[in-house]
């Protein structure tokens, strides 16, 4: 297990009138990454925003903008989001029929490519389109709302997915429900880059960014197994 964990807070916990300052607070805060839920209502039943809400974010990020897409279809889209200066766009392997093909638009699209799976999904499905992947996204929990339930049973498919993807340069990332508690395990099982939404925002605000600080923290610390 290697020393090191990305934390990359989700801005679905933020404060949507605020998306400039609050993604400012969490770099200040020790966020490696800004996760970034796009939500068509269709998909998942919930509804967020789309490619000109991401390029007026963009000009804050200093990180790595992460977008996750739970949309379908998502080829059409894939083009906007990119020019919105995506970083990583993610599509899940359940919003239709060519992932392959959708991966290598991503690719294609001048960005890297990310691949994620509900719960439901075995991760074995990944197992023909990894070499077209730089992240694959374990979902512990079922996706389109924040704050809910982390799934336990998905450690065991993180730890599967870790052993399919060996040494190769791809990033495990794990989305849903990671706080202090269950942060060490998906580290332990393998994963590479944590989401968190509720556990990086509670509590805190744009007035009070050291409370983000101490949240990111808690996660990381939890995650590498310091327990100061
Ligand atoms: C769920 C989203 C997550 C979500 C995580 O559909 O993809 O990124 O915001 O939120 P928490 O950390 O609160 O589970
Ligand atoms: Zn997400």
């Amino acid at each position: 297990m290697t020393r090191t964990v990305k934390i990359a807070p989700s801005i679905l916990s933020a404060d949507f009138a605020d998306f400039g300052r609050e993604i400012a607070a969490i770099e200040a805060q020790g966020a490696d990454w800004v996760h970034v839920d796009v939500m068509d209502g269709h998909f998942v039943p919930n509804l967020t925003f789309g490619p000109p809400l991401v390029k007026a974010i963009r000009k804050h990020v200093r990180t790595v903008m992460d977008v996750h897409l739970m949309i379908a279809p998502v080829d059409p889209y894939i083009d906007a989001f990119a020019e919105a200066g995506a970083d990583f766009i993610t599509a899940h392997l359940e919003a239709g029929p060519h992932t392959h093909r959708t991966l290598q638009a991503i690719r294609g699209a001048g960005c890297k490519a990310g691949l994620a799976l509900n719960p439901g999904t075995p991760v074995e499905a990944a197992a023909p389109l990894l070499d077209l992947c730089d992240l694959v996204c374990v979902m512990t929990v079922n996706p389109g709302f924040g704050g809910q339930k982390f799934i336990r049973s998905q450690i065991a498919q993180i730890a599967r997915l870790r052993e399919m993807i060996g040494d190769r340069p791809i990033e495990i990332e794990i989305d849903g429900g990671v706080d202090p508690e269950t942060a060490p395990l998906v580290k332990q099982a393998g994963a590479d880059v944590l989401v968190a939404g509720s556990a990086v925002f509670r509590g805190g605000s744009v007035d009070d960014p050291a409370t983000y600080g101490r949240n990111i923290k808690a996660i990381r610390e939890a995650a590498l197994g310091v327990y100061a």
